[in-house]
């Protein structure tokens, strides 16, 4: 009876361990930065491994790049609210890529996850999660870098159809 006792116990004792260490990498994943690679102007970046709803900030010609993977229910709400022009799909997922300066006077907005909001600290602007303006002063969205689409990679610094029709279309600014 002891001997079995003795058994479950260190299974279970197992089973936790294993299950600390899944958490461990998990949580590791999310503080890794994403894959990526700088080159005379250009940033790749690999979004295969790129969580929901956690802000990525990369680099791209010295400026600050929000990535931001949408959630299901992000993106239903940029269908909702026509924003959904400024999101980026790659593969199935969608994507907010823009450049991280606000657009009032260039500061760097702040993402608050739980209200999936961007808060400019320097006049109270706001952001929402496709970085459209929300609230004045900033006078539009976050512009969107010059980006091509390559699998599950995203160039920045390369004009690929998709960023071309955005400029087209008049949901960004030449940066
Ligand atoms: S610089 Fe962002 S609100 Fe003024």
């Amino acid at each position: 009876m002891s001997n079995r006792r003795d058994f479950m116990g260190m299974a279970l004792g197992g089973f936790t361990a294993l299950g600390g260490i899944a958490a461990l990498y998990a949580m590791k994943r999310t503080w890794d930065p994403l894959p990526s690679v700088k080159s005379a102007g250009f940033t790749t970046i690999d979004l295969k491994d790129a969580p929901e709803n956690v802000l990525i900030t990369e680099k791209w010609r010295g400026k600050p790049i929000f990535v931001l993977k949408q959630s299901k229910e992000m993106v239903e709400k940029a269908k909702k609210s026509k924003e959904i022009d400024r999101l980026i799909k790659i593969g199935n997922d969608y994507y907010m890529v823009a450049v991280g300066l606000c657009t009032h006077l260039g500061c760097i907005p702040g993402y608050n996850s739980d209200d999936k909001s961007f808060l400019c600290a320097c006049h109270g602007g706001v952001y929402d999660s496709t970085a459209m303006v929300t609230k004045a002063p900033p006078p539009r969205g976050l512009d969107i870098p010059p980006f091509r689409i390559d699998g599950t990679k995203i160039v920045l610094g390369e004009q690929g159809p998709e960023y071309k029709k955005m400029l087209a279309d008049g949901v960004t600014m030449p940066v």
